[in-house]
């Protein structure tokens, strides 16, 4: 472990903990302490096959999971985006167990711990670029572009007719092996991942966005390339992963049915639960991933406001549920809440709820820890309407004061390199890490 004090003036913590690639897992972050892990390893093997909005850093959750817990335990992230405590809990031999409430999050989960023989593979991807070449070439095939919201002014009629005909493909292939959905996934996964960079939205913002300023210089024939030489690096990542997930006694991942707040998980089973919740009015996971959604098929019928509701952080909320000042009985809260509501009543209501389902999510957590079993949470802080919201202090009081967890140690990992473009003054920093431990 290489590591480096520096001394920092950008925040109130004056001394910054500073390490290059993995953390020790003997060594302890002194309570309140601030680190900066700069990471070697955010496309490791199957780590980089997706863009995630506040994906961690590898080597965060693979800190605390060998810090934390013992070769064949179960460890759980609730709320597990794009997998990376998963495929760090099945590397170093425990069980992952992931859920995830976005249809995208729980496809490249899957896809990001799931070995895939290399000959397999190979013969599949041979297949799949040779019909991709056939489709191109005929003059007659008209692919199956699928109807969707404002799709010609997110795609150019090409861009529409190449991602088509590679949909098409991966179809054609997938028929003649039906069995093989684990490659099929695969391949849908790296269609995904390309599908925003060929589109007309704003490559800076995580939103899905059209801007006027923004002309992409997107041509005939480059989201075929893209795609195929995108395939082509990550068939070399998946074999890598491959061949190591072939070495491991017990590390294994499950995705099972269920949400963040109410798992279909047994009482008292987990060793260790490690997780990044959504930002407060950061993220619109739904929103962000519409694109990929619409062409992959996993968006259902009702409108998308059905399934934003159902997220932790939502913004999406009914005029009636604001129209007074909501209290939540916290004292960290509570003036957070009045201050926001002068500026913005829908803010403070969006805030309050985040907290209120924050709450049912801790206390699901409790049920099915194992006494004695920790929860480690990361949470960002926010600007909401020029007032801060310190959601490290508050969710640590709702944890401690109404839960039953006891708040073994805090840190600040600051961030660097991050998807996440948030405007100023409401950009952050980092986030904190909270350690919370079921009593015995
Ligand atoms: C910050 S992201 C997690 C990123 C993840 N740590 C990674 O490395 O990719 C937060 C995730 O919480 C998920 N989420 C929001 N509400 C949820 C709920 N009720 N149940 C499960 N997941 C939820 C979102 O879909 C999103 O994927």
């Amino acid at each position: 472990m290489d590591f480096s004090v520096t001394s920092d003036n950008q925040d109130s913590m004056s001394d910054t903990i500073e390490v290059e690639g993995d953390l020790d897992s003997s060594f302890d972050i002194p309570n309140g302490g601030s680190i900066l892990i700069i990471s070697n390893d955010q496309s490791y093997l199957t780590h980089g096959i997706h863009k995630f909005p506040a994906k961690f850093f590898p080597e965060l959750p693979r800190y605390l999971i060998r810090k934390y817990s013992e070769e064949g335990d179960y460890v759980l992230d609730p709320m597990c985006g794009s997998g990376t405590t998963l495929l760090e809990a099945m590397l170093n031999n425990r069980k992952g167990i992931g859920l995830d409430i976005d249809p995208i999050a729980r496809l490249i989960s899957k896809v990001k711990t799931t070995p895939i023989a290399s000959k397999s593979l190979k013969s599949a991807s041979d297949m799949l670029n040779e019909k991709i070449q056939e489709f191109v070439n005929s003059k007659t095939y008209q692919p199956i572009i699928p109807e969707f919201n404002y799709r010609d002014n997110w795609f150019r009629p090409f861009v529409l007719r190449e991602i088509a005909i590679i949909r098409d493909s991966i179809k054609f292939v997938h028929t003649l092996s039906p069995k093989s959905i684990k490659i099929r996934d695969f391949f849908r996964v790296v269609l995904s991942s390309i599908i925003r960079d060929v589109s007309n939205a704003d490559p800076h913002c995580t939103r899905t966005v059209l801007r006027k300023k923004i002309v992409k210089k997107i041509e005939l024939g480059d989201t075929i390339s893209r795609f195929i030489q995108t395939l082509s690096r990550q068939r070399i990542a998946m074999n890598e992963f491959t061949s190591i997930a072939r070495t491991l006694d017990v590390g294994h991942v499950l995705l099972p049915k269920g949400h963040a707040i109410q798992t279909s998980l047994d009482s008292d089973s987990i060793h260790l639960a490690v997780t990044s919740p959504p930002y407060i009015n950061a993220v619109d996971y739904p929103r962000t991933h519409q694109l990929e959604m619409y062409w992959l098929g996993l968006l259902g019928d009702g409108p998308l406001s059905h399934v934003k509701r159902k997220y932790i952080g939502t913004e999406t909320v009914y005029k009636a549920e604001y129209e007074n000042l909501r209290s939540s009985g916290y004292d960290t809260l509570d003036p957070i809440l009045a201050r926001i509501y002068t500026k913005d009543p829908r803010r403070s209501f969006i805030v309050y709820k985040f907290f209120e389902d924050m709450k049912q999510q801790l206390s699901e957590m409790m049920r099915v820890l194992k006494p004695g079993g920790r929860y480690c949470v990361t949470i960002g802080n926010n600007m909401i309407r020029g007032v801060e919201v310190r959601s490290d202090e508050i969710l640590s009081d709702i944890a401690t004061s109404s839960v039953g967890f006891k708040l073994e140690q805090t840190f600040f990992s600051k961030l660097i390199r991050h998807f996440i473009r948030i405007p100023r003054p409401e950009r952050m920093l980092g986030e904190w890490v909270l350690v919370l431990r079921k009593p015995n």
